[in-house]
């Protein structure tokens, strides 16, 4: 599934992960960061130690598609799904996130990215929901980058959700199109995502981006989320790269 060195040659790709050129460059890069719990597993740790080094993994990447110019990642950090783990595991998991909105904001902000909220604000705390709020605020007009966090999210929640925005707004049924209904969900007028990578060798969407994805390219990796890196990241955009993308026509 890897692309090797002379393969990427004979694409028009460097072959080295320092360069950074790459011939298509995804406007919407999305991302199911599996596998931090085999991660710690492997290494006799505590599944939330897989958890933190997952988080950490988050700024290594997003820095990595700043550079390689993407314009949105959406990360998916907590399912609807997920509340059904055990009650220490969400807790560990919310406590590291909302730690994490806390102390990077300010760098994200620094650093020219702005953070978007894909999911319900439902069943968080309310510090959560302040933290996200906060975070969100700060970084809103920020051009260089935009960060979804799927947080709290459900493919068909959000669908969900944009089909009662839409009956509790009157829209006229006629007058509604694909187009129009992409703009009542989380992403609003965001791209949809050309590429969607899943870590940790699963190959299903487990409830992502369900509507926007319909169309993407789909990479899966070996790669357990903590160890996804740079590298990882550029041999996904090589493959990608390799993609003859048909939508449908000849
Ligand atoms: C992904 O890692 C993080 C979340 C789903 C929150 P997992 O916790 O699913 O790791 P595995 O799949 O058990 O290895
Ligand atoms: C998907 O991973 C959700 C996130 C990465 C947040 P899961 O580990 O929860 O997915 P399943 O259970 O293997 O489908
Ligand atoms: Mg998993």
């Amino acid at each position: 599934m890897t692309p090797k060195p002379d393969e990427l040659r004979a694409v028009g790709l460097p072959a080295e992960p320092k360069d950074t050129k790459f011939v298509k460059v995804p406007s919407h890069v999305a991302i199911i960061m599996d596998g931090n719990g085999r991660w710690a597993q492997q290494r006799g740790l505590p599944r939330v130690e897989g958890h933190r080094a997952g988080t950490r993994n988050i700024r290594t990447v997003l820095q990595a598609c700043t550079d390689f110019g993407i314009q949105v990642l959406t990360i998916y950090a907590f399912s609807t799904e997920n509340w059904n783990r055990p009650v220490e595991e969400v807790k560990g998991l919310m406590s590291i996130l909302m730690e994490v909105i806390t102390e990077e904001s300010e760098e994200m902000h620094r650093q020219g990215a702005r953070l978007c909220h894909l999911g319900r604000t439902d069943g968080l705390s309310p510090e959560m929901c302040a933290a996200i709020h906060r975070a969100t605020e700060l970084t809103k007009n920020n051009t260089r980058i935009t960060l979804n966090v799927a947080f709290n999210y459900g493919g068909r929640a959000e669908i969900l959700d944009a089909v009662k925005r839409i009956l509790r707004e009157g829209v006229d049924p006629s007058e509604l199109t694909e187009e129009k209904f992409s703009h009542y969900l989380y992403t609003g007028d965001q791209p949809d995502p050309d590429l969607v990578i899943r870590t940790a060798s699963e190959m299903r969407l487990s409830n992502f981006l369900v509507w926007q994805a319909a169309y993407a390219e789909y990479y899966s990796t070996p790669t357990y989320w903590p160890d996804f890196g740079r590298e990882e990241l550029q041999k996904a955009l090589a493959a990608y790269n390799k993609r003859e993308r048909r939508f449908g026509r000849l």
